[in-house]
Protein backbone atom coordinates (compact mmCIF):
# COMPACT_ATOMS: atom_id res chain seq x y z
CA UNK A 1 0.00 0.00 0.00
CA UNK A 2 1.19 3.52 -0.61
CA UNK A 3 2.03 6.01 2.30
CA UNK A 4 -0.54 8.27 3.58
CA UNK A 5 1.10 11.83 4.56
CA UNK A 6 -1.74 12.77 7.18
CA UNK A 7 -0.44 16.42 7.52
CA UNK A 8 2.31 18.31 4.95
CA UNK A 9 1.57 22.07 4.12
CA UNK A 10 2.52 22.17 0.60
CA UNK A 11 0.58 25.44 0.60
CA UNK A 12 3.09 27.36 2.38
CA UNK A 13 5.61 29.57 0.97
CA UNK A 14 8.40 27.30 1.00
CA UNK A 15 7.01 25.04 -1.92
CA UNK A 16 6.54 28.59 -3.99
CA UNK A 17 9.67 27.54 -6.33
CA UNK A 18 8.74 24.04 -7.21
CA UNK A 19 4.94 23.27 -5.91
CA UNK A 20 3.35 21.78 -9.05
CA UNK A 21 6.76 19.81 -9.50
CA UNK A 22 7.10 18.02 -5.60
CA UNK A 23 2.93 17.16 -6.01
CA UNK A 24 3.05 15.64 -9.17
CA UNK A 25 5.98 13.62 -8.14
CA UNK A 26 4.57 11.73 -4.87
CA UNK A 27 2.34 9.38 -6.80
CA UNK A 28 5.27 7.93 -8.17
CA UNK A 29 6.98 8.02 -5.19
CA UNK A 30 5.11 5.85 -3.65
CA UNK A 31 2.62 8.72 -1.26
CA UNK A 32 -0.76 7.96 -2.28
CA UNK A 33 -2.42 10.76 -0.17
CA UNK A 34 -1.87 13.51 1.73
CA UNK A 35 -3.51 15.97 3.60
CA UNK A 36 -2.97 20.05 3.74
CA UNK A 37 -3.76 22.01 6.50
CA UNK A 38 -4.76 25.48 6.46
CA UNK A 39 -3.08 27.92 9.06
CA UNK A 40 -5.46 30.92 8.48
CA UNK A 41 -8.13 31.91 6.00
CA UNK A 42 -5.85 32.02 2.95
CA UNK A 43 -3.60 29.27 3.62
CA UNK A 44 -6.82 27.20 3.92
CA UNK A 45 -8.25 28.57 1.02
CA UNK A 46 -4.45 27.65 -0.74
CA UNK A 47 -4.86 23.90 0.65
CA UNK A 48 -8.20 23.76 -0.80
CA UNK A 49 -6.94 24.74 -4.02
CA UNK A 50 -4.46 22.60 -3.89
CA UNK A 51 -7.31 19.79 -3.52
CA UNK A 52 -9.19 21.10 -6.07
CA UNK A 53 -6.34 20.41 -8.72
CA UNK A 54 -5.00 17.18 -7.46
CA UNK A 55 -6.57 13.63 -6.79
CA UNK A 56 -3.93 12.70 -3.87
CA UNK A 57 -4.31 15.94 -2.24
CA UNK A 58 -7.15 17.12 0.49
CA UNK A 59 -7.37 19.35 2.50
CA UNK A 60 -8.24 20.59 6.18
CA UNK A 61 -9.32 24.17 7.15
CA UNK A 62 -8.58 26.23 10.18
CA UNK A 63 -6.81 29.03 12.35
CA UNK A 64 -3.61 28.19 13.95
CA UNK A 65 -2.71 29.49 17.08
CA UNK A 66 0.59 31.04 15.69
CA UNK A 67 -1.38 32.88 13.33
CA UNK A 68 -4.63 33.43 14.89
CA UNK A 69 -4.10 36.87 15.94
CA UNK A 70 -6.40 39.83 15.20
CA UNK A 71 -8.99 36.80 13.70
CA UNK A 72 -12.58 38.53 13.99
CA UNK A 73 -16.11 36.64 13.28
CA UNK A 74 -15.62 37.07 8.83
CA UNK A 75 -13.04 34.23 9.55
CA UNK A 76 -14.78 31.53 11.14
CA UNK A 77 -17.46 32.63 8.86
CA UNK A 78 -15.05 31.69 5.79
CA UNK A 79 -13.41 28.53 7.41
CA UNK A 80 -17.45 27.48 8.14
CA UNK A 81 -18.08 28.01 4.24
CA UNK A 82 -14.74 25.95 3.48
CA UNK A 83 -15.89 22.97 5.37
CA UNK A 84 -18.65 22.48 2.94
CA UNK A 85 -16.11 21.70 0.34
CA UNK A 86 -16.31 18.13 -0.32
CA UNK A 87 -12.52 17.92 -0.21
CA UNK A 88 -12.16 19.51 3.35
CA UNK A 89 -11.72 16.50 5.86
CA UNK A 90 -10.94 17.78 9.07
CA UNK A 91 -10.78 21.47 10.83
CA UNK A 92 -7.04 22.30 11.57
CA UNK A 93 -4.78 22.83 12.12
CA UNK A 94 -5.80 24.30 15.80
CA UNK A 95 -4.69 24.27 18.91
CA UNK A 96 -2.60 26.23 21.34
CA UNK A 97 0.72 27.32 21.29
CA UNK A 98 2.82 28.39 24.37
CA UNK A 99 6.28 28.56 22.71
CA UNK A 100 6.73 31.61 21.20
CA UNK A 101 6.10 35.03 23.39
CA UNK A 102 5.09 36.96 20.64
CA UNK A 103 2.17 34.48 19.88
CA UNK A 104 -1.54 35.90 20.58
CA UNK A 105 -2.35 35.66 24.62
CA UNK A 106 -3.24 32.33 25.89
CA UNK A 107 -7.05 33.52 26.43
CA UNK A 108 -7.34 34.28 23.09
CA UNK A 109 -5.75 31.58 21.86
CA UNK A 110 -7.95 28.86 23.58
CA UNK A 111 -11.17 31.06 22.62
CA UNK A 112 -10.18 30.49 19.20
CA UNK A 113 -9.44 26.68 19.50
CA UNK A 114 -12.92 26.25 21.61
CA UNK A 115 -14.99 28.13 18.78
CA UNK A 116 -13.54 25.50 16.31
CA UNK A 117 -13.97 22.56 18.26
CA UNK A 118 -17.47 23.50 18.61
CA UNK A 119 -17.85 24.16 15.09
CA UNK A 120 -16.24 20.49 14.69
CA UNK A 121 -19.02 19.31 16.35
CA UNK A 122 -21.42 21.47 14.67
CA UNK A 123 -20.55 19.96 11.35
CA UNK A 124 -19.17 16.34 12.95
CA UNK A 125 -15.77 16.81 11.23
CA UNK A 126 -12.03 15.63 12.97
CA UNK A 127 -9.61 18.13 14.05
CA UNK A 128 -6.03 18.46 13.48
CA UNK A 129 -4.63 19.95 17.02
CA UNK A 130 -1.63 21.52 17.33
CA UNK A 131 0.19 21.48 20.83
CA UNK A 132 3.57 22.76 21.72
CA UNK A 133 4.42 23.66 25.30
CA UNK A 134 0.26 23.66 26.04
CA UNK A 135 -0.09 19.75 27.19
CA UNK A 136 -2.20 20.46 29.99
CA UNK A 137 -4.22 23.23 28.57
CA UNK A 138 -4.81 21.65 25.28
CA UNK A 139 -5.92 18.29 26.53
CA UNK A 140 -8.44 20.50 29.09
CA UNK A 141 -9.99 22.10 26.63
CA UNK A 142 -10.47 19.00 24.21
CA UNK A 143 -12.41 16.84 27.13
CA UNK A 144 -14.78 19.94 27.19
CA UNK A 145 -16.16 18.67 23.77
CA UNK A 146 -16.50 14.46 24.00
CA UNK A 147 -17.99 14.07 20.97
CA UNK A 148 -14.67 15.99 18.84
CA UNK A 149 -12.45 12.82 17.70
CA UNK A 150 -9.19 13.73 15.77
CA UNK A 151 -5.42 13.93 15.84
CA UNK A 152 -2.89 15.39 18.37
CA UNK A 153 -0.26 16.37 15.18
CA UNK A 154 3.14 15.35 16.54
CA UNK A 155 2.62 14.50 19.67
CA UNK A 156 4.45 15.68 22.07
CA UNK A 157 3.03 15.11 25.32
CA UNK A 158 3.63 12.49 28.12
CA UNK A 159 2.56 8.97 28.01
CA UNK A 160 -0.13 9.56 30.73
CA UNK A 161 -1.70 12.57 28.39
CA UNK A 162 -1.69 10.19 25.64
CA UNK A 163 -3.53 7.56 27.29
CA UNK A 164 -6.26 10.11 28.20
CA UNK A 165 -6.46 11.26 24.50
CA UNK A 166 -6.23 7.31 22.82
CA UNK A 167 -8.91 6.34 25.84
CA UNK A 168 -11.22 8.66 24.25
CA UNK A 169 -10.66 7.54 20.56
CA UNK A 170 -7.93 9.92 19.37
CA UNK A 171 -5.21 9.41 17.19
CA UNK A 172 -1.71 10.50 17.46
CA UNK A 173 0.90 11.73 14.79
CA UNK A 174 4.40 10.92 14.66
CA UNK A 175 6.90 13.23 12.90
CA UNK A 176 10.37 13.71 12.27
CA UNK A 177 11.19 14.38 15.42
CA UNK A 178 11.12 11.18 16.11
CA UNK A 179 14.04 10.04 14.28
CA UNK A 180 15.91 12.89 16.40
CA UNK A 181 18.77 11.53 18.94
CA UNK A 182 17.18 13.38 21.70
CA UNK A 183 13.39 12.03 20.97
CA UNK A 184 12.90 11.04 25.03
CA UNK A 185 8.89 10.31 25.39
CA UNK A 186 8.41 9.94 21.82
CA UNK A 187 9.42 5.80 22.46
CA UNK A 188 7.42 5.67 25.84
CA UNK A 189 4.47 7.42 23.54
CA UNK A 190 4.49 4.73 20.75
CA UNK A 191 5.03 1.77 23.24
CA UNK A 192 1.71 2.56 24.80
CA UNK A 193 -0.20 3.79 21.11
CA UNK A 194 -2.14 0.66 19.24
CA UNK A 195 -1.02 0.43 15.86
CA UNK A 196 -4.60 1.10 14.90
CA UNK A 197 -4.30 5.28 16.44
CA UNK A 198 -1.26 5.89 15.17
CA UNK A 199 -0.29 8.17 11.87
CA UNK A 200 2.65 9.25 10.54
CA UNK A 201 3.05 12.96 9.36
CA UNK A 202 6.03 15.18 7.49
CA UNK A 203 4.84 18.68 8.63
CA UNK A 204 6.34 19.48 5.16
CA UNK A 205 8.12 22.03 4.36
CA UNK A 206 9.28 21.47 8.54
CA UNK A 207 10.34 18.64 11.12
CA UNK A 208 12.54 17.12 8.00
CA UNK A 209 13.27 13.73 10.08
CA UNK A 210 17.12 12.27 9.99
CA UNK A 211 19.35 11.96 7.76
CA UNK A 212 18.17 14.94 5.86
CA UNK A 213 17.55 17.16 9.02
CA UNK A 214 18.20 20.85 8.29
CA UNK A 215 16.50 20.54 4.63
CA UNK A 216 13.39 21.48 3.40
CA UNK A 217 11.07 18.54 4.14
CA UNK A 218 8.52 16.95 1.64
CA UNK A 219 5.80 13.73 1.77
CA UNK A 220 8.87 11.78 0.31
CA UNK A 221 11.10 11.45 3.23
CA UNK A 222 8.13 9.99 5.35
CA UNK A 223 10.01 6.26 4.75
CA UNK A 224 12.71 7.69 7.65
CA UNK A 225 10.10 8.42 9.90
CA UNK A 226 7.47 4.81 8.89
CA UNK A 227 10.88 2.87 9.47
CA UNK A 228 11.95 4.36 13.35
CA UNK A 229 8.17 3.79 14.42
CA UNK A 230 8.43 -0.04 12.46
CA UNK A 231 11.44 -0.86 14.76
CA UNK A 232 9.62 0.55 18.20
CA UNK A 233 6.61 -1.91 17.20
CA UNK A 234 8.57 -4.43 16.12
CA UNK A 235 6.93 -4.43 12.73
CA UNK A 236 8.40 -4.53 9.19
CA UNK A 237 7.72 -1.02 7.25
CA UNK A 238 5.57 -2.23 5.36
CA UNK A 239 3.13 -3.58 7.31
CA UNK A 240 3.71 -0.01 9.44
CA UNK A 241 3.40 1.77 6.05
CA UNK A 242 -0.55 -0.12 5.67
CA UNK A 243 -1.54 0.43 8.91
CA UNK A 244 -1.03 3.99 8.43
CA UNK A 245 -2.51 3.84 5.19
CA UNK A 246 -5.74 2.29 6.54
CA UNK A 247 -5.84 4.71 9.99
CA UNK A 248 -5.35 7.52 7.57
CA UNK A 249 -8.76 6.78 6.05
CA UNK A 250 -10.53 5.85 8.87
CA UNK A 251 -9.44 9.12 10.80
CA UNK A 252 -10.98 11.51 7.62
CA UNK A 253 -13.48 9.60 6.61
CA UNK A 254 -12.21 8.45 3.75
CA UNK A 255 -12.78 4.85 3.50
CA UNK A 256 -14.07 4.06 0.14
CA UNK A 257 -13.45 7.48 -1.16
CA UNK A 258 -9.94 7.76 -1.71
NI1 LIG B 1 1.58 21.78 10.78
Amino acid sequence: MPIFDTHAHYDSGGFNADRDAVLSALPAAGVGLVVDPGCDVESSRAAVSLAEKYAHVYAAVGLHPEDCGGCIDADFDAIRELCRHEKVVAIGEIGLDYYWAENPPKEFQQAVFRRQLEMAVELDLPVIVHDREAHGDSLAIVLEYPKVRGVFHCFSGSPEMAAELLKRGWYLGFDGPITYKNARRAPEVAAITPLERMVVETDAPYLTPVPFRGKRNDSRYLPYVIEKLAVWKGISPEEMTDITWKNGLRLFGLEGKA
